[in-house]
């Protein structure tokens, strides 16, 4: 029911008709959201090493875990997860957040959608409830042009699996699929279906539908020609293209006759949503068994996914027949460091082989080859011999790069000096590439076995080609750096390092651990004269009514007011999943740092401090004092600057007065701080 209503919804937006239809439209089907009693639940829910953990291979590190961080690209892991307070934090890039805004960011939902998502996955059940005119509209203006084409593939995947299930021509399609063996379970599976002849069957239907002709071409579903509403694809049986989150992006179509005029396959182009070379056909499907099996087996075509996938052999996905590229190897690092690759026994399954391998090992990952025997491809090969033939096949025959090298070219190279020559400097060139010392000893010692040589000549070799690799790499990243590197782009750890007891942005920084204390212990009880109050409590009286500087920190803090003004302290994980981005934001910068601030600076003072909970009181009557301590000489010197400047006689007294009182609280400040943690030096 609320499915259909969002379809149509998005349908006419896609139409494009004018915004007050759309409004109109909107309040007429539209009036529900998802409810907050849900949000919560799914919030609770929630498992930020669950959800990370689905994209990326996660190591235990202490009580966090590790892994290499999916936004940017790196050789060792910085991509930090706490378990404990449920996010997630890159100390290379930067990049921060809960489990749902994981999904946000590194799957492209919206923030329904991640909410959906993990619904699902933890099968809470969704609960819409009413919403106002002006949510709906925001939420239909929010609606992007990535949007309306993941819709648009969307129903196009419908299209041809019902016109295949449903229609007499369709039925060609599916009858050519059981011939090829494929049941009607794994057709469901991989949502099969079969495109018309006719030439604008589904363009002219989607038309109808609401769609607009613009997004079905950017889809790739209607041809690009300008005026054009001919269907891209024609009597094509279909594979959908799924992203890692298991939505349509794409198309392969298979001719059903052999035609030599004709390409066997029709692939969408490049689009907003579809670049090739940054999808991995089957890879939603393989990935949780890739992680599980810990090794993913790489083949060429759809067909032999499918394949091997009804044959129960799931962790395997397609490059789709071109070479491997590093956006595709890197999908596959993040679940697991072990690729097969599974090719033709033909010349051109072995060049294929060849491609794509040595990025393999420049990503620090391990390779191994397997040759099935000439003419199989995987698909037919399973289907002779089953999926435990086909895997005792792969146990027996794999070979690390190595070793397949040398046996390819080794008959050519027996007899030829020159062509073996060759071939071990190919095979160096591969060795050199492996980021790992022990990995490549291994390497080598294996080579020099297979071709009889000198170790040690080969040891050298490598290095030589490491060096000049290095060199090379190494003035390209000057130059890189030159041009790239600010100091307010550096990683937060480094500016921890270079923390100056504070000048200019001193005030920042005490403000900031006020804030720290608010969100990391504000729930926390505190002993005040014999009564527990909370740590919020305490801060907020202390601070009696002070504003903070900093915009961001004064935004916080009038939130806490707000909310303890209406009987409510909040935990860390309401500034975490905050709905306000930036202090939800900054709530992750600061809860996830190692080392809390005046934790850094007792450090340096040589303090020794035996754990968080037992110096947390200390902790916090320190942040505080420093605050005022701060602001005090902050308005000592605006008192000192106009009393410079001021010529009213009464205007003076009165800054006079004032002066004296600051003095004494600075006086009386200093006295309280001395023995604590920090004292400044202005
Ligand atoms: N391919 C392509 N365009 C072609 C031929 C191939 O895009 N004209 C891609 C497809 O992704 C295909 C893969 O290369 O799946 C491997 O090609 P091939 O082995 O020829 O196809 P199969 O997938 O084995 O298909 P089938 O078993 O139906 O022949
Ligand atoms: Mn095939």
């Amino acid at each position: 029911m609320q499915k259909n209503a969002n379809t149509k919804i998005r349908l006419a937006i896609l139409r494009g008709v004018n915004q007050s239809c759309i409004i109109l439209l909107i309040s007429a089907i539209e009036s529900s959201m998802i409810s907050k009693f849900t949000i919560q639940k799914i919030m609770d829910e929630a498992r930020v090493e669950d959800i990370v953990g689905e994209f990326v291979n996660l190591k235990k590190r202490g009580s966090n875990l590790l892994g290499l961080c999916p936004f940017h690209n790196e050789k060792t892991p910085s991509f930090n997860v706490n378990p404990a307070r449920n996010i997630y934090k890159c100390f290379g890039c930067g990049k921060a957040g809960d489990p749902v805004r994981f999904l946000m960011d590194y799957q492209q939902l919206s923030y329904p959608d991640a909410l959906k998502y993990i619904a699902k996955k933890y099968n809470i059940e969704v609960e819409e409830e009413y919403r106002s005119d002006e949510e709906k509209q925001k939420e239909a203006e929010a609606f992007s042009l990535t949007e309306s084409i993941h819709i648009a593939n969307a129903y196009a995947q419908k299209f041809y699996s019902d016109y295949m299930l449903n229609t007499e021509s369709g039925r060609i399609g599916l009858a050519y699929l059981k011939e090829r063996g494929f049941i009607q379970a794994t057709i469901d599976k991989f949502q099969l279906g079969f495109s018309p002849e006719g030439g604008d069957v589904l363009t002219k239907q989607a038309l109808k539908d609401g769609f607009q002709l613009d997004v079905l071409k950017k889809a790739g579903i209607t041809s690009p020609k300008e005026n054009s509403t001919y269907d891209f694809f024609r009597n094509r049986v279909m594979f959908p293209i799924h992203n890692m989150t298991g939505k349509v992006v794409g198309f392969g179509g298979r001719i059903m006759i052999k035609d030599e005029k004709a390409p066997k396959y029709v692939n969408t182009s490049e689009s907003e949503v579809y670049q090739k070379s940054k999808i991995l056909y089957g890879a939603y499907f393989a990935k949780n068994e890739i992680r599980k099996k810990d090794e993913c087996l790489m083949v060429e075509g759809y067909t032999d996914v499918i394949s091997l996938y009804q044959a129960g052999i799931e962790n395997v996905v397609a490059s789709s027949g071109t070479a491997l590229t590093v956006d595709q190897i890197r999908l596959i690092k993040r679940i697991t460091p072990n690729i097969t690759m599974l090719y033709d026994g033909d010349a051109a399954g072995v060049k294929a082989a060849l491609r794509g391998t040595d990025l393999i090992l420049e990503e620090g990952m391990n390779v191994r080859i397997v040759v099935l025997p000439s003419p199989e491809d995987p698909d037919s090969y399973v289907k002779k011999v089953g999926a435990e033939g086909f895997g005792a096949f792969i146990k027996n025959n794999r070979k690390d790069l190595i070793s397949f090298k040398a046996s390819i070219f080794a008959d050519e190279a027996k007899s030829d000096p020159i062509k073996k020559a060759q071939l071990i400097r190919d095979i160096i060139d591969s060795i050199a590439k492996v980021p790992d010392a022990i990995q490549r000893s291994v390497y080598v010692k294996e080579c020099a076995q297979l071709f009889d040589m000198n170790e040690q000549i080969l040891i050298t070799e490598t290095n030589k080609v490491r060096r000049k690799k290095q060199n090379e790499a190494a003035s390209e990243e000057r130059k890189q750096q030159q041009i790239e590197v600010r100091e307010d782009q550096l990683p937060e750890s480094v500016h921890q390092e270079n923390l100056q007891p504070p000048a200019i942005s001193g005030l920042n920084l005490v403000e900031r651990d006020v804030i720290r204390i608010l969100l990391e212990f504000g729930n926390w009880e505190i002993d005040a004269e014999g009564t527990p109050i909370s740590v919020t409590a305490y801060v907020l009286e202390e601070l009696d009514g002070i504003d903070m500087e900093h915009p961001l920190f004064k935004k916080v803090l009038d939130d806490i007011r707000r909310q303890f003004a209406n009987g409510q302290v909040n935990d860390d994980q309401y500034f975490i999943s905050h709905h306000e981005p930036d202090i939800a934001s900054l709530a992750i910068d600061i809860l996830s740092q190692p080392y809390s601030l005046s934790e850094n600076w007792t450090a340096k003072h040589k303090i020794i401090i035996p754990d968080k909970k037992s110096v947390f009181v200390k902790d916090i009557l320190s942040a505080v004092l420093r605050f005022k301590q701060f602001r005090n000489i902050a308005e000592l010197k605006k008192v000192e600057q106009l009393l410079r400047e001021i010529k009213d006689e009464a205007e003076i007294t009165r800054l006079m007065k004032l002066h004296i009182l600051l003095t004494e609280q600075k006086k009386e400040f200093a006295k309280s701080a001395g023995n604590v943690i920090y004292r400044p030096t202005t």
